[in-house]
């Protein structure tokens, strides 16, 4: 086992889907600042943008514009860091869609697998493609969501799809039992970032800011930087011996029952 206690990323090369913004981006940079080569992926032209603020930054990036759930896009984006990096260390399957913000019982079978196609199918593409060229010490993180935990943080084809990612956790993880390669998720609460925009600017143009993560101990709304700190620990070898776990990174939202407080009665 190398230096176990150190979350820094020199010499390793991290492949991150869903990248042009939010959660992806602020990981991008933050691994590219510990020293990792990153090949930052996105259906968005503006993932470019994210490639040249970490080389502005003085970190090494290459941008791939693809559907990050097509085995064809997988494939590119594989090969660029092959061919950039020469390997692949680290894989970030993060690219994601709400699919709409409300539960609806009419949602129709398209619009289903839809969901499920980007937010499943695409990180077990990525998972599959990239173990061929993955060693002893690789890290795979997928980005699941407190709303694949349970009922009442997203829409049924979205929750569904993020309950789906946990379990490819951990069955991924028993499937690669003694191969030195470690697989873990994140579980984010409620984040700014560009998917969860309407709702903030909504709150904060309502004055309902204040309500913003009002069901979580810590009392506020996350930001895409806290996700990135977690999923750089969970890809560093000071995670060593984290595998097959999903992280709640929510404000403690979901170590709680939504019962109402004592004091408050
Ligand atoms: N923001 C939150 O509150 C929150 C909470 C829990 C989980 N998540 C998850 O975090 C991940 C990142 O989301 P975010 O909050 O940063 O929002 P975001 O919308 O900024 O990021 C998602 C990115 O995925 C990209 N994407 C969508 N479909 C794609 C495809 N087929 N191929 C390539 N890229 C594609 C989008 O273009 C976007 O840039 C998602 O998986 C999301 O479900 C977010």
């Amino acid at each position: 086992m190398s230096n176990p206690a150190t979350t820094d990323l020199t010499g390793k090369t991290a492949i991150i889907s869903g990248a042009a913004g939010g959660i992806g981006r602020a990981t991008a940079l933050l691994m590219a600042r510990r020293g990792a080569c990153v090949v930052v992926a996105d259906v968005k032209p503006e993932v470019q943008a994210t490639a040249e603020l970490i080389e502005a930054d003085g970190g090494r990036a290459m941008a791939v514009q693809t559907d990050c759930a097509t085995d064809a896009g997988v494939a590119r984006i594989v090969k660029t860091a092959l061919e950039a990096f020469g390997g692949i260390d680290i894989l970030f399957a993060n690219a994601g869609i709400t699919g709409g913000m409300v539960p609806r019982l009419d949602t129709a079978s398209d619009s289903f697998m839809e969901v499920l196609r980007i937010n499943l199918l695409g990180p077990w593409i990525a998972v599959r493609e990239c173990l061929p060229h993955m060693k002893a010490g690789g890290a795979i993180v997928l980005t699941a969501s407190v709303a694949g935990l349970r009922a009442g943080a997203g829409p049924i084809p979205y929750s569904a799809s993020k309950a789906g990612v946990i379990s490819l956790v951990q069955t991924t993880a028993m499937a690669l039992t003694g191969q030195g390669i470690r697989i873990n998720g994140v579980a984010p609460g409620l984040i700014e970032t560009p998917m969860t925009a309407p709702l903030f600017d909504d709150a904060r143009a309502t004055g309902r800011e204040g309500k913003i993560g009002q069901l979580n101990p810590t009392r506020r709304g996350g930001e895409a930087e806290e996700i990135a700190q977690t999923v750089a620990f969970l890809a560093s070898d000071a995670a060593s011996y984290v595998n097959g776990q999903v992280l709640a990174v929510d404000g403690g939202l979901s170590a709680q029952h939504p019962f109402t407080p004592k004091w408050s009665i």
